[in-house]
């Protein structure tokens, strides 16, 4: 079964921008969980301008699902995951100020960073993923640092299906399956939608987690957050 994580960022997007509590971000997440997804992800920023620290330590308990923290492992990040302990940790190489990830790492050229901080989280008995692009040897170099999982950055796929889905998606099942046979866990993640989603699983139906924010707060707008969990749902099925 692949698992939809649901990314409530811009929940805490749409709450900062009032400076109160409405809507209520440990409510959504709880919301999620109760209308079927499978776990809940948050990716607190330097600067708070989405979720906080705060959120992060608020959520742990009340979740029932799998919690991802996703994030640059910069020491004040390590620190909260250690904290905190969720399921997963996903580390992304964002700058501090980026407005999203845009890029997978080069796990070449961080090979020691990330294998000292793999380690640390895995000490900690919380499984890792790397965000990588489909690149086979970022892949590799991202197995050699010692992580559980990869996530896949898919906005090159989700811009490309427009066009073009099956030209789109082959350099995913070329790395899904570089993946699989290297031993590790497979996520995705980055503008997957009600559009594109059910093509992509169907292409790579071995993915562990899809993790999607921003279409599926969007769509929640127009279809309600029960029934756009349940469609994304079911995109996750043959
Ligand atoms: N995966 C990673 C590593 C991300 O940074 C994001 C965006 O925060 C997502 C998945 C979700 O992307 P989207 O909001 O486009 O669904």
């Amino acid at each position: 079964m692949t698992k939809l994580s649901v990314n409530i960022n811009k929940v805490a997007t749409l709450r900062n921008a009032r400076g109160g509590n409405v809507p209520d971000v440990l409510k959504v997440a709880l919301d999620c969980e109760r209308f079927g997804a499978d776990g809940i992800t948050v990716h607190p920023r330097p600067d708070e301008r989405h979720i906080r620290r705060q959120d992060v330590y608020d959520l742990r308990p009340l979740l029932h699902t799998e919690f991802n923290i996703e994030g640059y492992p910069s020491p004040e990040f390590i620190d909260l995951v250690l904290k905190v302990k969720p399921h997963q940790v996903t580390l992304v190489p964002d700058s501090p100020t980026q407005l999203t990830s845009n890029a997978g790492w080069d796990t070449k050229k961080n090979l020691a960073f990330l294998s000292e901080v793999l380690e640390e989280f895995k000490k900690a008995g919380i499984r890792t993923s790397v965000f990588v692009s489909t690149d086979v040897e970022m892949i590799e170099y991202a197995a050699k640092a010692g992580t559980d999982r990869v996530e896949l950055y898919t906005e090159p796929y989700a811009s490309g299906y427009v066009k073009d889905p099956e030209a789109a998606v082959a350099p995913f099942v070329t790395a899904a399956k570089a993946v699989r046979s290297l031993g590790l866990g497979l996520n995705a993640g980055h503008d997957l939608s009600l559009v594109n989603l059910n093509y992509f699983y169907k292409n790579i139906p071995w993915l562990d987690e899809v993790s999607i924010g921003h279409a599926l707060i969007c769509d929640a707008l127009y279809l309600g957050l029960e029934r756009t969990i349940r469609e994304y749902k079911n995109c996750l099925c043959q």
